[in-house]
């Protein structure tokens, strides 16, 4: 039975079926609900429950604290209605609204970056550009198969939409990706979604922490900034395993030539060869070569256990949690549905 779930912020009320979480049954309307990880990790996705009732899918004490739950604060993604609802969520403080779209794209290129890294370019079939701010994901169909979230890597005031997408073990849409998907074939794109966009309103200094793939749309908030004259220092660090990993090196070191307060530090999480460069994990490489990032602005994307863990040290470097905009790569192995529920 589909339960009736009123949107205040929007005055819009859909219905959930029994076993759906509000998020879900929204996005399925078209409603650009904020959101990121889809599986209780994030936050991004955090409404007030202003009547009825809920049960929980799992989620992560960080995204949703017992005070905030006890509260009346629920995750829209980890939220099952069980009888009729009234939510809301809160827009970010920057908050910049685009038209949601769903489009049909075609693949102009597909190149390797890495051994397990795709370059992707899509253009708009209909020729109107998509709308989006630097950071934002949208959701990419290939075929028939289920769609996947994927960063621009480019600015938004490019005319293509360059995806950088890694081959995942087992992966259903990153192994279609990597084996089949050629110039001229169409994808259906839904968006632009997140949260973690370039904030335009902080003057302050900014660092910007990208690992593998999440290099994507730390490159987009990178270079938009500087092309909008952001002058003040503007750290990149990208951690990935191995030299093999490494991708656009030349290219963020003539950014880096081009612009002095932009700095570019690769790390490698594991060589397999001795290296002149710096090794470690990104986390630990930030915390030794900063005292404090008071002050600062953070942007992080890439494999979960690499944006927590930096999540963690930005903190302890007292990097004000406002300040500190996250997108983690969740896969379907971490959604709430493939997880046993708790009460
Ligand atoms: C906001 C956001 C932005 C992203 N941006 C990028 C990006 O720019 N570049 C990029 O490379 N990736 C990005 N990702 C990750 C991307 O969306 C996909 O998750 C990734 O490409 C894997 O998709 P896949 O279909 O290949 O793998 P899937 O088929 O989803 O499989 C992934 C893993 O989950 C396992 N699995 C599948 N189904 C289940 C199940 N039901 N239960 C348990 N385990 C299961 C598989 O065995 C495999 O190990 C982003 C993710 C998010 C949330
Ligand atoms: S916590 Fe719900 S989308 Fe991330």
């Amino acid at each position: 039975m589909a339960h009736k779930v009123t949107i205040a912020s929007l005055g819009r009320t859909i219905d959930v079926g029994d076993n759906d979480t509000i998020l879900e049954a929204a996005l399925a309307e078209d409603i650009n609900y904020p959101f990121g990880c889809h599986s209780g990790t994030c936050g991004s996705c955090k409404s007030k429950l202003l009547s009825g009732e809920v049960r929980y899918l799992d989620y992560s004490r960080f995204a949703l604290t017992e005070e905030e739950r006890a509260q009346g604060w629920i995750l829209a993604c980890s939220a099952v209605p069980i009888g009729d609802c009234e939510v809301s969520f809160e827009a970010p403080a920057e908050s910049e609204s685009h038209p949601l779209r769903k489009i049909e794209c075609r693949v102009t290129a597909v190149a390797s970056a890495t051994h397990d890294i795709k370059y992707v370019t899509l253009e708009p079939c209909d020729g109107r550009p998509l709308e989006f701010s630097a950071g934002q994901f949208v959701n990419l169909g290939f075929g028939t198969l289920p769609g996947r979230d994927y960063s621009m890597a480019n600015r938004p005031d490019e005319p293509h939409l360059v995806f950088h997408i890694r081959l995942t073990a087992g992966g259903v849409a990153s192994g279609y990706v990597h084996r089949e998907l050629k110039p001229g074939d169409i994808v259906a794109l839904r968006g632009p979604y997140g949260t973690s966009f370039l904030r335009k309103s902080h003057p302050g200094p900014v660092i910007a922490l990208a690992g593998g793939s999440g290099l994507a749309p730390i490159k987009s908030i990178v270079e938009t900034a500087l092309r909008n004259g952001f002058g003040n220092p503007l750290f990149l660090y990208f951690g990935v395993r191995d030299e093999r990993d490494l991708y656009l090196e030349a290219h963020f070191q003539a950014l880096a030539a081009a612009h002095r307060n932009l700095t570019f530090v690769p790390v490698l999480s594991q060589p397999s060869a001795p290296t002149a460069r710096r090794t470690g994990f990104l986390a630990d490489a930030v915390a030794r070569d900063f005292g404090t990032l008071a002050g600062w602005t953070s942007y992080l994307a890439g494999p979960p256990v690499m944006v927590e863990s930096c999540k963690t040290a930005l903190q302890r470097l007292q990097v004000a949690p406002g300040d500190c905009h996250a997108d983690a790569f969740y896969t379907e192995a971490d959604r709430p549905a493939a997880k046993p529920a708790f009460p």
